[in-house]
């Protein structure tokens, strides 16, 4: 049965028909025309790589016995290219030799020669349908994301712009493992999928195992799966997260809180790029890309001797260290700006952001839980304030307080100085504390005290306090 959405879908997939016999190219590209595919044929490898080279092929149908290499030699050099393109092998031997070296270089399917076209008609169909369903799900990531507000914000930084282009230039070289280190809340996350999402593996799948949620046996499970009886509650078979990483990407996270007994089992199986479930007699292979983070210092925790040396060594191949937001303040306006827009469409509000006093104070802050901590400040603002501006009395106490004009340092100062002595003293305390709660602004500050601006304004000369009142206002 056709759907309307299977035609039109149709329309828009290039095949490549790769054959030696001349008239077999020309039987398949007529009868997948007339399917409405766009087809273009080649006589070897060569000329199918110039193809491939000039457009974006959805599908191949690759002959085995070609003039000049063999039809797998091509379908490896296609998924170098690009991974998402489904092969078809053709192959005129009744048993196709080489199907495992096949499948494993990413082969969709073989089919025997001579077939009926309408057999390899299905198979193209269902092949492409594979193929659309990848591009759902690629765009509803992405969608996700974007609904989420989790994408990767880049602000002013130079150092999280050079992290990125590492990023970026090792996601193209395929395998290698990442080892992601920083403080809890500066995106580790956001860069493991950043790594898989720029890579080859981009169309496999992202497994996420935190390390530190599990006590140690069942980690164990969860990492490597089991076989039925393996243990009491091992009903039946279960796959582990490393096995449905296959071909994707395995994010371990919080790796530093491993035991050492399941490092070293971790470790067999990255060596071996094989493992075995619990209670399984045979090796199971993967091909996975591995990136683990932790918020801890690996080198130190091999020095204390509770992380091993050797998986310190295996995982510490490309480490990349995010740094905390308070030695980035620069880049801390763009981040503002993301998490304003992603929270006013979430919220349904027309927040404009920050005024400049309130900006001031976010960057003079030191952010102890990174961008997770400002984007809860944002979206704490956005959720409970109606202003149009955030301004400073919607933030924290903390962040108000915690600043170079802040309560705290003033309490500091006042104890330093053995307390108050003279009215005039206190007088001034009371001005500084009330301009630090106000973030600098005089007007506030001047309300809160009761007092006008007018007023405030000739008491800030007397006392000599323009300087504290720097942040304006
Ligand atoms: N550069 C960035 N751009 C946009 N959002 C960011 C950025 N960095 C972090 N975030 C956001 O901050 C929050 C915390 O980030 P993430 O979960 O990646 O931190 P983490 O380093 O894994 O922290 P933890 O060690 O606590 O697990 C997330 O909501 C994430 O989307
Ligand atoms: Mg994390």
């Amino acid at each position: 049965m056709e759907t309307d959405v299977a035609t039109l879908a149709r329309q828009t997939f290039n095949l490549l028909v790769v054959d030696d016999e001349r008239t077999l190219r020309f039987t398949l590209k007529e009868s997948l025309t007339e399917e409405g595919y766009r087809v273009t044929t080649a006589a070897d490898v060569a000329e199918a790589l110039e193809v491939i080279e000039r457009e974006e092929i959805h599908l191949a149908l690759v002959d085995q016995k070609l003039p000049d290499e063999s039809g797998i030699e091509l379908l490896k050099k296609i998924k170098a290219k690009r991974p998402e393109t489904q092969v078809i092998i053709m192959t005129a031997f009744g048993k196709f030799a080489n199907a495992v070296e096949a499948a494993r270089a990413g082969c969709y399917d073989y089919v025997g020669k001579p077939f009926e076209l309408d057999h390899i008609k299905l198979i193209v169909h269902n092949a492409l349908k594979e193929t659309r369903l990848a591009e759902e799900v690629t765009r509803l990531r992405a969608a996700q994301r974007q609904k989420t507000g989790s994408t990767l914000v880049l602000g002013g930084s130079n150092r999280m712009r050079k992290l990125f282009e590492t990023i970026q230039k090792v996601a193209a070289t395929g395998s290698s493992t990442v080892l992601l280190q920083g403080e809890t809340g500066v995106g580790k996350e956001l860069f493991a999928r950043e790594v898989h999402d720029l890579g080859l593996v981009r169309e496999g799948p992202f497994v996420e195992v935190n390390c530190s949620a599990f006590p140690d046996n069942l980690l164990e499970s969860e990492l490597f799966g089991y076989e039925k009886g393996a243990f009491t509650d091992a009903k039946r078979t279960k796959k582990g997260l490393m096995e449905l990483a296959n071909g994707g990407t395995l994010f371990l996270d919080e790796i530093g809180e491993m035991s050492t007994g399941l490092q070293a089992k971790l470790l067999r199986a990255l060596e071996g790029k094989r493992f075995r479930r619990v209670g399984g007699t045979t090796d199971i292979h993967v091909d996975t890309r591995i990136v683990a983070a932790t918020n801890r210092v690996l080198k130190e925790l091999v020095e204390e001797g509770t992380f091993r040396e050797d998986l310190f060594y295996r995982l510490d191949v490309i480490r990349i260290v995010i740094p905390p937001l308070r030695e980035r303040p620069e880049d801390v306006p763009a981040l503002v700006a993301h998490f304003v827009a992603a929270y006013n469409r979430e919220l349904g509000k027309t927040v404009k952001g920050p005024n400049d006093d309130a900006m001031g104070l976010l960057m003079a802050y030191g952010w102890p839980g990174n961008v997770r901590e400002l984007r809860n400040v944002i979206e704490r603002a956005i959720l409970l304030e109606s202003d149009e501006w955030i301004l400073p009395e919607h933030l924290p106490i903390e962040i108000v307080g915690a600043t170079g004009s802040g309560t705290q340092v003033l309490e500091a100062r006042l104890n330093r100085e053995g307390g108050i002595t003279t009215l005039a003293q206190a007088e001034r305390v009371a001005i500084e504390m009330a301009l630090a709660h106000a973030g600098g602004n005089k007007t506030r500050a001047a309300e809160a005290l009761g007092i006008s601006r007018q007023t405030l304004r000739t008491k800030l000369k007397e006392y000599r306090i323009d300087s504290l009142a720097g942040h304006g206002g």
